[in-house]
């Protein structure tokens, strides 16, 4: 029994695009709990080691990094050695180096205990590829959210827009397939469901009708968490 068993957690896997962040968010939100992005990690690491020239295969490197990693959440930004990196993890530049430096399994023993730190009272959201499969296995309610590739596409598309990055839809899609293939296909904590996982398809839904049904799973696992919002 880890210290993250006594707290409870709520863990949300799944491919990119599918909303696992923003559904994360909001969920911690109205639980009042600590929300972990963990694909922010390693979005950091592979930010890090881009300005240090430390190349992306370089496991040894990457690993001692990773356990030396200068990374605060504050208020929902990210700072790396206390500086605040705004938008630049978000690119999907910073989303593919991510992906390459999250194969290799000495970066993610690295990673693993500061992640299962973040799990303290009243109790925790965590979102990303293993979070109930490797980091949280005991956690009380796991949820994998999935989507079509096309829609996870336009999502992501529409994100970026939004925030007056650069987008292209058809390259979009590329990326985003070959992001998948990476993150399903390697040696240690592949993403995939955890055999316990509520499995939530959220092509033909709205972010709110998610957060609808998984609010009713926490209610269901626990009881005592979620109190009820006062009418306006
Ligand atoms: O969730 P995201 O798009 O910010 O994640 C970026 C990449 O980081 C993702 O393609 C794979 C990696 N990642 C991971 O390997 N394990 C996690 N728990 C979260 C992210």
């Amino acid at each position: 029994m880890t210290a993250a068993d006594l707290v409870p957690v709520v863990t949300i896997d799944g491919p990119s695009g599918t909303g696992k962040g923003t559904l994360a968010v909001l969920l911690a939100a109205r639980l009042g709990w600590q929300c972990l992005d963990s694909g922010a990690l390693y979005r950091v690491l592979g930010l890090a080691a881009a300005r240090r020239g430390i190349d992306l295969d370089d496991a040894p490197a990457l690993a001692a990094l990773a356990g030396n990693l200068g990374v605060s959440f504050v208020g929902g930004r990210v700072l790396l050695d206390g500086a605040d990196l705004g938008d630049a993890i978000r690119t999907e530049t910073a989303g593919m180096a991510a992906s390459r430096v999250a194969v290799h399994p000495g970066v993610r023993a690295a990673l693993l205990e500061w992640q299962r730190r973040q799990a303290c009272p009243p109790g925790l959201v965590a979102d990303g590829r293993d979070m109930g499969t490797v980091v949280f296995p005991r956690a009380g309610l796991k949820v994998f959210l999935d989507a079509s590739a096309q829609v996870r596409a336009e999502r992501r598309y529409k994100q970026l827009r939004e925030k007056g990055l650069d987008a292209n839809l058809p390259a979009l899609v590329e990326e985003i397939a070959e992001r998948d293939a990476r993150d399903r296909n390697r040696a240690v904590a592949p993403l995939r469901a955890a055999a316990d996982a509520v499995m939530v398809d959220s092509t033909a839904l709205s972010i709110n009708d998610v957060f609808d049904l998984v609010v009713e799973e926490v209610r269901r696992v626990f009881p005592d968490q979620v109190h009820e919002v006062a009418a306006e």
